[in-house]
Formats: C-alpha cells, structure tokens, sequence
C-alpha cells in the first residue's frame, strides 16, 4: 500500500492517485491532509509545483465520500484559467464517486452557470467576481450548507491588486455558513498571514516548507543584463537558441501589459516561432483555446501577462523568460514556479535593465538564491538587432491600425458598468477635475507670475535707491 493510506485517505483514493502517477505524497500533502480530515483550519505555505492541489482535493473528496450532497465544497480562486484546472483535479480523482462540479467564471454564460448552481452540485469552483454577481442576482442556490471553503492562491485574492478581490469577497463570505473547515494555500502566503487568520478563524493549523530558500532547487535561475532597446534581440536569440537545441522544450515568456503581449506575438510570429499569447484582453474563449493548444504543443512558445503567473500546471514548460522584471519578488517567484515542478528541472531568465537591478537584488534577498549570469554570444545579438527592431516597430504600426487601443477603452467601460458606475458620468467627472486642475496650475503660476514681478520690481528699487544714495554721496564728496 503506498504511503497515501497512512495518511488516513481511503483505499480508492490511493488508487485513484496511483492511477495518475501519485504514489508518494509530497511534504505539503503528507502534514496537511491529516489536520485537514481531522477537521481544522489549515493554512498551506509550500513550493511552486509541490503538490498543494491535491493537499486540499484529497481530503475534501474523502469526507464528502462519507457524507454526499451539494454544494459541500466551494473553491476560490483568482484567475479562470485556474477554476478549470483545479476542477478538472477534483474530476479526475473524485470520478469513483461520480462527482459533479461547476465552474463559475467571468467571460462565460451566466444563465447556463446559474442553471449549473441550481442543480446542487457537490463543488463549486469559481472566481471571485462571477461568484458574487450571482449570489447578488439569483436565489436560486444556497451556499449555507458548504462544509468547506478553499481559497487557493489566497495571498492574491486578499491582496488590493490591480484586480480587487476583497468586496467581491465579503458578498461571498456573507452567503457561507460560519461553521465551515476554511483552507488557504498558496506559495507565498506568509505577508498576508495576518488578513488569512481573519477568514480562517477555527484556531488554523498553519504548515509552511522548511527551506532556505522559496524556490525550487531544480530551477536554474539566470538573468541577463541588456539595454532597453537591445531586449527583443536578445529575446528571439534566446528562442532561436533553445527552439534549435531541444525541439520538445515549451517556453513561457511573461511580459507586463496586454499590449506588449500581442506586439511580441506578432514580432515572434514574423519569425517563425510558433508562438500564442494570454492575456486579459483577450476573448475568454480564445484564451482556454489558446492554453488548450499550448498544453497540447501545438504551440511551443507562450507569451503572456500575469494572468498565467500563478497556479498553471503545464509540465511540458521548461523554460520561462521574464521579458520585464517582476516589480515584486512575490510575482516573480510564482511566475518562474511554471516551470520546474513536481521535481523536473527547468531554467528562469530575466532581463534586466540598469533600471532594474534594484528589483533583482530585492528578488535575491526575498528568494534567499543569487541569481547568475545567463551568457550569451554578443556578436550574435547585434548581428540580428536592426531586423528585429525593425520588425517589432513594423508590428507596433499594425497593431496601432487595429482597434487594440479601442478594445481597451471599451473593456475599461465594461468594468465601469460591472462596478455599477456610468461610464459617460465617470468621464465627464474625470474631465472636470482635469479642468478643476489645470485651472488651479493656472491660478498657481500667475501668483507666481506676480509675486516674481514684484520681487524683480523691488529689487530694481532697491538697485535704484543705492545708485541714487551713491550718486548723493559722490555728489556731497565733490561740493566744495
Ligand atoms: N504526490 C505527488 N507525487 C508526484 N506528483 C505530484 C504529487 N502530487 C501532485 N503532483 C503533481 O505535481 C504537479 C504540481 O502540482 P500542483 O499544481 O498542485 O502544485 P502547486 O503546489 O499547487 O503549485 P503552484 O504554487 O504553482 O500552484 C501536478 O502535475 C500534480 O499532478
Ligand atoms: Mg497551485
């Protein structure tokens, strides 16, 4: 019998781990499925790629076994690409019991969600916004009965990033029953420890990695240090380099605006790579089209935003480029965790401008590793760096004649009106401060205006003055 049975999990759960390839739990799986069965709060800080998945499907599976109905387990969860792979991981392993899920998320039908809540079923696996939009809009379903509630990645649904979880949030934790078994994983938990002990409150276990450092051993970390303008050479160097070498390596290459997403796109399309992009500007039904691809290596090279940063498990990804430096060690910690998971090896590269060598050194210190150098042949780089750049400018001019800009504008309504604001009130608001401001800088500079003429005038008085004393003085010397 494999090590899972000791840890009080059912026979047919263990073959139902072996049948996937999981005979051995991992540390997070091994401490925190015990406390979980046993009935208490646990908070779960481990490794990127470590398992914690399955450190929460496991033992939720195993008490619903005992005691069947819907809705028992609601997950949350803050990206949507995550809700569908955490729910496939409940699917898969909860097949014997013939469980039944549903994904609620943005971007998708909410009739057909609500008419899938309705229907009771046994998990529940959601972002944030789309939850509470029905818990707002339907009374159709009831989440008083749920026994538990899983926050994965919950350091980020707590955080006020540039996605704001936490009113969404407090409509969801309103609607759940108090007497619940609360869980909370992610790989970077410990600064929001303090706001997690505030919705896990039953006395939580908490169980983080012993380790000295908080990435992963397999990972090689590299960085690269170039010029701003000498980036994207290096970029389509490095992807023909390993592209070249190893024809089964997938690649992911995380970037920090929508824009910039689908500009390198197009530059890596130009050559040749087979390259797909994520980001949240997308069509959410491109976008799983365009995982789904990726994960089936049609495409081997994945340009994306944060939004693919956490939680996606592709096990065939063997290198990530940070095609900007992560602001944050936080990001940048989760985003190289997309590689080298689950014990494979993998290798990060950063690049890095004189302007970010701050954040490296920040990244160093919160990751407790150095990062190394990643050598490259120069010559090569400047051999290819005006094609490239000419390139990229001629994709920027293309995506400039698109309405890309236009998309952005109109999404930014959308998320006005989802926040219940008009956004032709916001607009008109937004301009007369403009005008409030700019006609304060007015009123600020004409004080300034005069208050500088009358110093100047009384200087001239003052000059003035002295030459008329002198002219006195010289005058009063020269009298005889
Ligand atoms: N006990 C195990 N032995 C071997 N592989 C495992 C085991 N448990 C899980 N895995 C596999 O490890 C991979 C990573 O697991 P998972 O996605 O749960 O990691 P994670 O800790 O949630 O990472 P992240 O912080 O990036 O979300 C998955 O492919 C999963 O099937
Ligand atoms: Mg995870």
């Amino acid at each position: 019998m494999s090590e899972f049975s000791s840890l009080g999990l059912s026979d047919w759960l263990v073959k139902q781990c072996v049948q996937l390839g999981i005979s051995k739990p991992t540390a997070v799986q091994q401490n925190c499925v015990p406390p979980i069965l046993q009935g208490r709060d646990v908070l779960g800080c481990a490794k990127t790629g470590s398992g914690k998945t399955a450190a929460f499907v496991l033992p939720v599976l195993q008490k619903l076994s005992e005691d069947p109905f819907g809705i028992y387990c609601l997950v949350l969860t803050p990206t949507r690409e995550l809700a569908y792979q955490i729910a496939e991981q409940f699917r898969v392993l909860g097949k014997p019991l013939g469980l039944k899920d549903c994904i609620i998320v943005g971007g998708m039908d909410m009739v057909a969600q609500a008419l899938e809540l309705s229907a009771q079923p046994h998990v529940v696996v959601a972002t944030p916004g789309r939850l509470a939009d029905h818990i707002r809009s339907s009374s159709t379903f009831s989440l008083s009965r749920v026994q538990f509630l899983i926050l994965d990645e919950a350091d980020r649904l707590l955080e006020q990033g540039c996605t704001d979880f936490t009113a969404d949030l407090e409509v969801i934790l309103g609607a759940l029953p108090s007497k619940r078994q609360t869980l909370l994983f992610s790989a970077t938990l410990t600064d929001t420890l303090h706001q997690l002990k505030n919705i896990a409150l039953n006395k939580p276990f908490f169980w983080e990695s012993q380790s000295e450092t908080r990435t992963v051993e397999e990972l090689d970390q590299r960085y690269i240090l170039t010029p701003e303008k000498v980036k994207d050479a290096y970029l389509v160097h490095l992807i023909q380099t390993f592209t070249d070498q190893h024809h089964d390596w997938s690649i992911i290459i995380f970037t920090n605006t929508c824009k910039s997403c689908q500009v390198l796109t197009m530059m890596l399309r130009e050559f040749n790579f087979p390259t797909i992009s994520l980001h949240s500007m997308m069509k959410q039904k491109q976008r799983f089209a365009n995982l789904a691809k990726f994960k089936a290596s049609v495409y081997r090279i994945l340009i994306a935003t944060d939004v693919a940063a956490r939680g996606l498990d592709i096990p065939t990804v063997q290198v990530v480029i940070n095609h900007n430096t992560p602001g944050l060690p936080k990001i940048y910690i989760h985003r190289v965790g997309r590689t080298a998971r689950a014990g494979r090896n993998g290798v990060s590269i950063t690049l890095v401008t004189q302007y970010d060598i701050h954040l490296v050194h920040s990244i160093e210190e919160q990751t407790q590793t150095k990062l190394k150098e990643f050598s490259v042949d120069e010559k090569e780089v400047h051999k290819i760096l005006t094609q490239v750049n000419v390139k990229r400018r001629e994709c920027e001019i293309k995506l400039e004649a698109t309405d890309f800009d236009e998309k952005k504008e109109i999404n930014k309504r959308k998320q006005l009106i989802l926040e219940g604001k008009d956004p032709d009130l916001e607009a008109k608001r937004k301009a007369e401060l403009e005008k409030i401001r700019s006609q304060k800088k007015k009123f600020k500079e004409k004080i300034q205006e005069k208050m500088d003429k009358q110093k100047k005038a009384q200087i001239k008085k003052s000059i003035r003055k002295r030459k008329d004393k002198q002219k006195k003085a010289k005058a009063a010397a020269a009298a005889p």
